[in-house]
């Protein structure tokens, strides 16, 4: 199944694009934001973008033959390190697209039965399985709660640590399997491998660190009056941008002049969105997605 762009309405709308401006999208994956960015663009306009999944920049290079587009084979935290100029507008949609979650042999999946990978970027020298075969009860443990907030880590890393005496753990069926043993399933709830995987996703990939690293960049790329799209799918990613940009309280002692220029400052551009109903009947991947929007001022 091809990917369906999340919030695609609203992230174009939160843009403002001015035609001739310069963008970033950072996480490419098939192309559903970056195609409707280049739509709003004139000749002038330049469209540039990252993706760490070789399967999206081939994609990309297949799909967006046009002169107005490049494409990294790169972390967006890596961004102030391309040879791009200063931004009118970015966007970063995290998580998975649907060619990594639907492709067995990526590991992603616990529907799917293939290789425990779950690596964003295939180049990467990261290794789940062999961390999983080989890590202790705590540090899995603390991976599945801090990463999957997940109450049941600890039934969990002791089922792993049980398992993996007799048999290493080789594949997606065999963990969710494991997980599924000592969790109770309710009807109509998430599958209880859900939060289980999710962590160890974020985990191999470095996913929040990469966020912050992102966050602790960005702002050097940004024109005044630029605009930030962020959309997250689970509340560990979605309280980094949150509290990343939340107005801090400054107290500055009287007889000091204050100079503005080292405060930066975004303005949030209306609260959190969530997809509407319509939405999430066409693509559930949508129901978890929160969009925040800044502008720099
Ligand atoms: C939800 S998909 C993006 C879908 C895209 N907006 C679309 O409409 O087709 C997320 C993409 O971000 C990529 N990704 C994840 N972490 C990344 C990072 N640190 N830097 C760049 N890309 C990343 C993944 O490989 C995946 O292709």
């Amino acid at each position: 199944m091809s990917h369906i762009p999340v919030l695609l309405e609203e992230s174009i709308d939160f843009l403002r694009i001015i035609p001739g401006g310069n963008y970033f999208d950072g996480t490419y994956g098939e192309g559903g934001h970056s195609n409707a960015i280049l739509k709003n663009l004139n000749k002038e306009g330049r469209l540039f973008a990252t993706d760490l999944d070789l399967g999206a920049i081939e994609i990309a290079k297949k799909n967006m033959v046009d002169n107005r587009f490049s494409i990294f084979h790169s972390s967006f935290s890596n961004i102030k390190h391309l040879d791009i100029p200063h931004l009118d507008g970015a966007i970063f949609d995290f998580g998975m697209s649907s060619n990594q979650l639907d492709d067995p042999s990526r590991g992603f999946s616990f529907k799917n039965n293939g290789p425990i990978d779950m690596r964003m970027n295939t180049e990467s020298d990261a290794n789940l399985k062999k961390w999983i075969n080989n890590a202790s009860e705590n540090e899995i443990e603390d991976v599945i709660r801090q990463f999957g907030e997940e109450s049941n880590a600890k039934k969990i890393s002791k089922k792993i640590i049980e398992v993996r005496q007799n048999k290493s753990i080789n594949d997606t069926h065999n963990l969710a399997e494991i997980i599924k043993s000592v969790s109770r399933f309710k009807k109509n709830k998430i599958h209880p491998a859900t939060k289980t995987f999710q962590a160890f996703r974020i985990f191999i990939n470095n996913e929040l660190d990469e966020i912050q690293k992102l966050l602790s960049s960005i702002d050097d790329m940004m024109k005044v009056g630029s605009r930030l799209v962020f959309i997250s799918f689970h509340s560990l990613e979605d309280r980094l941008i949150k509290n990343f940009f939340r107005p801090k309280e400054i107290n500055y002692p009287r007889d000091i002049p204050i100079n503005n220029e080292i405060e930066i400052r975004y303005k949030a551009l209306g609260k959190k969105i969530r997809a509407s109903k319509d939405e999430i009947k066409i693509n559930p991947r949508s129901r978890s997605a929160i969009l925040r929007a800044f502008e720099k001022i």
